[in-house]
C-alpha cells in the first residue's frame, strides 16, 4: 500500500473539496492518505511514494498563489522525482478556452520533468459543464487507484 500525499492547489475552494472527498475514498482503499494545500518544495512531499495533485487554474493559465512556491522550487531546483509517481486533476473552466485547466497542465509538465511517473490520464474537470467537481473525480478514482 502506498503513502499518497493530495497536494491542493486552491483559490476558491474547489480543489480543496475534491481533495477532501478522494481522501477517505483512498483511505478505504488501504494507502496512508495526506492533504496539503502548504507544501513549498520537494522536501515537503519526499516521505510519500505517490503524490495526487489537484488543482485550479486562475488568472490567465495560472497556477494558484497557495501552490505556486513549489511550482517554482520545482522548475528551479528541478529535483530527481524518478523515485515518485503522481496523479493530476485539473480544475478549470472551458469559458476560457485559451488556458483551459493550464495550470494543471503546467504542474503535470513539472512533475513529469523531474523524472516523476504519471499515473493514468489526467482528469480535467470543466466548471461551465460539472459544477460539483467532486462528483467527477469521484467517478475517476475508481480507476486511477486501481493502478496506484
Ligand atoms: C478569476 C478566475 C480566473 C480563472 N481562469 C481560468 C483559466 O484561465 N483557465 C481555466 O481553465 N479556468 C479558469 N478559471 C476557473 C477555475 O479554475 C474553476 O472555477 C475552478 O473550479 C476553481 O477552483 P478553486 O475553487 O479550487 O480555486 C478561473 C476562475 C476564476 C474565478
Amino acid at each position: 500500500m502506498a503513502s499518497i500525499l493530495i497536494l491542493v492547489g486552491t483559490e476558491s475552494g474547489n480543489a480543496q473539496m475534491v481533495a477532501d472527498a478522494l481522501q477517505p475514498v483512498l483511505k478505504g482503499a488501504g494507502h496512508a492518505v495526506n492533504v496539503s494545500d502548504a507544501a513549498a518544495s520537494a522536501a515537503d512531499f519526499l516521505g510519500n511514494d505517490v503524490l495526487l495533485v489537484v488543482c485550479a487554474t486562475h488568472g490567465a493559465g495560472d497556477i494558484p498563489t497557495n501552490i505556486l512556491p513549489l511550482a517554482e522550487a520545482l522548475e528551479r531546483d528541478h529535483p530527481d522525482l524518478s523515485g515518485h509517481r503522481y496523479g493530476i486533476i485539473a480544475l478549470g473552466d472551458m469559458t476560457y478556452q485559451d488556458t483551459f485547466c493550464g495550470a494543471g497542465k503546467k504542474l503535470d509538465d513539472i512533475f513529469a520533468s523531474c523524472g516523476a511517473k504519471r499515473i493514468g490520464e489526467r482528469l480535467e474537470v470543466d466548471a461551465s459543464e460539472q459544477p460539483l467537481p467532486d462528483e467527477e473525480a469521484l467517478t475517476w478514482i475508481e480507476g486511477w487507484k486501481t493502478l496506484v
